[in-house]
């Protein structure tokens, strides 16, 4: 848990609640969540092969958990990347700043939640990883 190697990026433990007969995770706005809660969504029913994301945002806070199944989570923040592998539905990876990230290898089953902190915006995405660039060794300089 903790931090992950890149700037913005760190695994939060869940803390579920439970014991063998089962789990349960509560996500609180601005307690276990770092963030007012706008949005959620989430993505299933991935194609293994393909790949998602592949963009940064300007302005948005993020906790994505794999509630089921597995897949990998790449953040790049410009000058360090890492990539995860979530599996995990008691471990959210939270993002705050432009991170750029990749998600790929989903298993049938995977089931990603993301939580976030602003209602959907397409003016708000970085696409193109050039201009992701551009923009992070701006905030350097
Ligand atoms: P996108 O964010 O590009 O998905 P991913 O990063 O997983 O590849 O979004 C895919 C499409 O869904 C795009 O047309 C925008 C739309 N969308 C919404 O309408 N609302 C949302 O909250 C999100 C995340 C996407």
């Amino acid at each position: 848990m903790g931090e992950v190697g890149v700037t913005g990026c760190r695994l939060l433990d869940l803390n579920p609640i439970g014991n063998d007969q089962g789990w349960l995770v509560s996500l609180e706005a601005e307690k276990s969540v770092p963030f007012a809660i706008k949005r959620v969504y989430y993505i299933y029913g991935t194609v293994d092969d393909v790949r998602r994301g592949l963009h940064a945002h300007y302005n948005l806070e993020q906790l994505i958990v794999c509630v089921s199944g597995s897949c990998l989570f790449l953040v790049d923040d410009g000058n360090n990347k890492i990539e995860l592998k979530l599996d995990n539905p008691r471990t959210g990876l939270h993002i705050k700043g432009v991170v750029w990230r990749e998600m790929s290898n989903f298993s049938s089953d995977c089931v990603l939640m993301v939580l976030a902190s602003e209602l959907y915006d397409e003016s708000d995405y970085i696409r193109c990883y050039e201009d992701f660039i551009s923009v992070t060794s701006e905030g350097l300089s």
